[in-house]
């Protein structure tokens, strides 16, 4: 696919999607939330891929969903509008997705970025849901994973009066994963995905669905879950690789089988 709104590389084991809508500070339109979606689907089903990025540039990750598109809408326009099933669509991505944030990270890109599985971000980050500014709320999770991620108390203030987390009160809160400096912050989250990329690959496969029905499942149903998941890396040759090279005090070959 020839895409016209984002920019897409390899390196070191990790499939880069970079939004690429820097006049509009890359708000997501139907256009290219469809683009970044078939680009880590592509990147999904690459062998040679262990990690996968998704980010923005340095003034914006996203400053939300195109509102220009939205303006007229009706909510028939809305629904038959395929732009929130996108986030399913991400959901869906087995291996690991980090998110390497920059500047804005408002409304629909704040939603996005909080739907990947980790968050790496330039000490400029900036993180809100805006959305009550324009009339509306959030409508791609924010309500519902921020309040999970910083607290009932700071997610209100977020949705309800545009209260913008800097990226040191996004670590602070446990919203993301890490604060790098801004002239960097891309090749370090190559880097933090490098590491997970070099990992044995069906082992991080279960680990993040594990980790993510934490979010989805009650506890009981949860805890059998990962059981299940457990047991079934003993049908693969990295969990005999792995635990022989340690007994052999050498350095596992992981062949994601
Ligand atoms: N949609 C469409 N265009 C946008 C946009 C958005 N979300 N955000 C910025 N832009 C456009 C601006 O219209 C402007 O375009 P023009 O040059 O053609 O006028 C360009 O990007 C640069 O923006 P500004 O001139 O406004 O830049 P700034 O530095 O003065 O302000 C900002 C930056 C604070 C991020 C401001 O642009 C802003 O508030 N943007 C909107 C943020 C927002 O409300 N996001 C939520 C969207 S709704 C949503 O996401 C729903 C959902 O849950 C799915």
């Amino acid at each position: 696919m020839d895409y016209q709104n984002i920019l897409t590389r390899r390196e070191k084991g990790v499939g880069v999607a970079q939004f690429n809508r820097p006049k509009a500070l890359n708000a997501l339109n139907r256009e290219m939330m469809g683009e970044v979606i078939h680009a880590l689907e592509q990147f999904d089903a690459d062998p040679d891929v262990g990690c996968l990025i998704v980010t923005g540039d340095e003034r914006a990750f996203a400053a939300g969903a195109d509102i220009k598109e939205m303006v007229q809408a009706r909510p028939v326009d809305m629904l038959n509008n395929p732009f929130i099933d996108y986030w399913d669509r991400l959901l869906r991505i087995g291996k690991p997705v980090v998110a390497a944030v920059s500047g804005f990270a408002l409304g629909g890109g704040c939603e996005f970025a909080m739907a990947c599985d980790m968050i790496v971000a330039s000490d400029s980050a900036q993180f809100g849901q805006p959305e009550i500014n324009l009339g509306v709320m959030p409508g791609a999770g924010g309500t519902q994973r921020l309040t999970r991620a910083v607290g009932k108390a700071l997610a209100m203030e977020m949705v309800l009066n545009d209260r913008r987390l800097s990226a040191d009160e996004a670590a602070r809160f446990g919203l993301i994963n890490k604060v790098v400096p801004v002239e960097t912050y891309l090749q370090e989250a190559i880097d933090f995905a490098s590491q997970i990329a070099a990992r044995a690959p069906v082992a991080v496969r279960m680990a993040k669905e594990a980790v993510n029905a934490a979010f989805e499942m009650p506890l009981n149903a949860a805890l059998a879950h990962e059981r299940r998941l457990f047991y079934m890396l003993f049908s693969t040759g990295d969990q005999k690789e792995g635990m022989q090279a340690f007994v052999d005090k050498r350095r596992a070959e992981w062949r994601g089988e």
